[in-house]
């Protein structure tokens, strides 16, 4: 459930018209419902009611200050994957002790900086990065609270460039050999090895493959244990998929069947579980405005040719992703519907949100909006095309505030610089 409804024939974000937005922002623009935020935020850490556990929300997902502070007042921790997302959560007001920090490629500079913190675990993905923990750990004198990121050899049937968790996959230590470097760790100089971390894709629509990691999950730390090893945590990373509103895609798992699962396959474990969730929590939370600029009638299709571009949301053009795209007027009941492709103005033919798409008829200066786009949107925005960086907003109630100015051109280039031998 979202807070973008129809009120008065205008699509509105909670008490706010999208118009009037667009009016005083310009287009195109990403908007936010705290409402719509808290509500999910809620929602899954409800369903978890009654474990040891600690939502750290994946700030990769929707990095805006804006976002993390509102998701930090609700108690969210931050799963943070860079020294940029480790420092743009402590700023937004999350603590040290509720952030963990993933990746496969954690820099000398990060881990000390991770360390300098004091956050709660730094997940390792592979031996030689355990070996540079230690060492930094030791060189600064502390001791590195670290889990193992396990890869299960599970497939999280979903898009293969989001897909983490099989062998083939850049992603964790192989779980045949994580009791040999879990036992190593534990006699690390520098290292305090906590317990075990785990992610294996996201948008998964099908909870099987949640289920298969989590007992392999739970039986190594029953292995462990058995070794006389500790394990006090079990990160067991994000992924659950949200639905996108297409006719053909599979119905989305709600959080209290994905708890039922971590329940089932996981709660007799005594052990603090960490949820690095992202997508289920700003998904839904977020939307992109963009102005109709023409409507081409080419010679074998309509096309709507719109002021946002794969630089602005890129999923599309990445994934094949699917995103609900609406009128901002709403449409009569049973206006008359025809098929448009909906494309943007960049100069590649992947610059293209939907094709075939059913839409009431439109007029170049309509507003369009795409929906479910508050999570993987504004953070994989670009300036390519030297377009400025797209703006971010957030409504509550019948406030809205922006939240990113988009960068101006002249912001943009003046981030270049001429070497001596070209100045005038
Ligand atoms: N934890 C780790 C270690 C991750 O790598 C990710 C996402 C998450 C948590 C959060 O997963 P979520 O709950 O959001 O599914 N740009 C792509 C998605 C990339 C996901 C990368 N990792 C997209 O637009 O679909």
């Amino acid at each position: 459930m979202d807070h973008f409804t129809y009120k008065n024939g205008h699509l509105h974000a909670e008490d706010v018209a999208l118009s009037a937005i667009a009016e005083q922002v310009g287009t195109p623009f990403y908007t936010y419902s705290t409402a719509t935020l808290t509500r999910h935020f809620n929602v899954f850490a409800d369903a978890l009611r009654g474990l040891n556990a600690l939502v750290c929300y994946a700030v990769k997902a929707n990095s805006n200050q804006a976002v993390i502070r509102t998701l930090a007042g609700l108690g969210a921790g931050a799963d943070v994957v860079s020294g940029g997302e480790l420092t743009r959560a402590l700023k937004a007001g999350v603590k040290a002790r509720n952030i963990v920090f993933s990746g496969v490629g954690k820099s000398e500079a990060e881990i000390r900086m991770a360390l300098g913190a004091g956050i709660k675990q730094i997940n390792v993905e592979s031996e030689p990065e355990l070996e540079r923990i230690s060492a930094v750990a030791s060189d600064m004198g502390v001791e590195a609270p670290v889990a193992l990121r396990v890869n299960p050899d599970v497939d999280a049937h979903t898009h293969e460039k989001i897909s983490t968790g099989k062998l083939e996959n850049k992603f964790g230590i192989e779980w045949t050999r994580v009791h040999e470097v879990y036992a190593k760790a534990a006699n690390l100089p520098g290292i305090k090895v906590r317990g075990l971390a785990m992610h294996i894709g996201s948008q998964l629509l099908d909870l099987q493959p949640f289920r298969d990691a989590y007992v392999r999950a739970g039986d190594l730390v029953a292995m462990l244990r058995a070794d006389g090893l500790s394990v006090e945590v079990l990160d067991i990373g994000g992924g659950l998929g949200i639905p996108y509103g297409s006719e053909d895609e599979a119905v989305a798992p709600n959080p209290e069947e994905y708890a039922q699962v971590v329940r089932e396959t996981l709660s007799g474990l005594d052990v603090e579980l960490i949820l690095e969730p992202g997508r289920m929590i700003t998904g839904n939370s977020g939307i992109m405005v963009t102005r109709v600029i023409y409507v081409k009638e080419g010679a074998t299709r309509t096309f709507l040719i719109v002021d946002a571009g794969m630089n602005d949301l890129i999923r599309p053009t990445l994934y094949g992703a699917y995103h609900a795209i609406v009128p901002e007027i709403e449409p009569a009941k049973g206006a008359d519907l025809i098929d448009v492709d909906i494309v943007g103005p960049i100069c590649e033919t992947g610059d293209t949100f939907a094709k075939g798409r059913r839409l009431p008829a439109v007029k170049a200066g309509d507003l369009l909006v795409m929906r479910t786009a508050g999570a993987y949107g504004a953070v994989q925005s670009s300036t390519y095309n030297t377009r400025p960086l797209v703006a971010e907003v957030m409504v509550n109630g019948d406030q809205f505030a922006v939240v990113r100015a988009p960068l101006s051109v002249e912001q943009i280039i003046a981030m270049d610089r001429l070497p001596d031998w070209l100045e005038d």
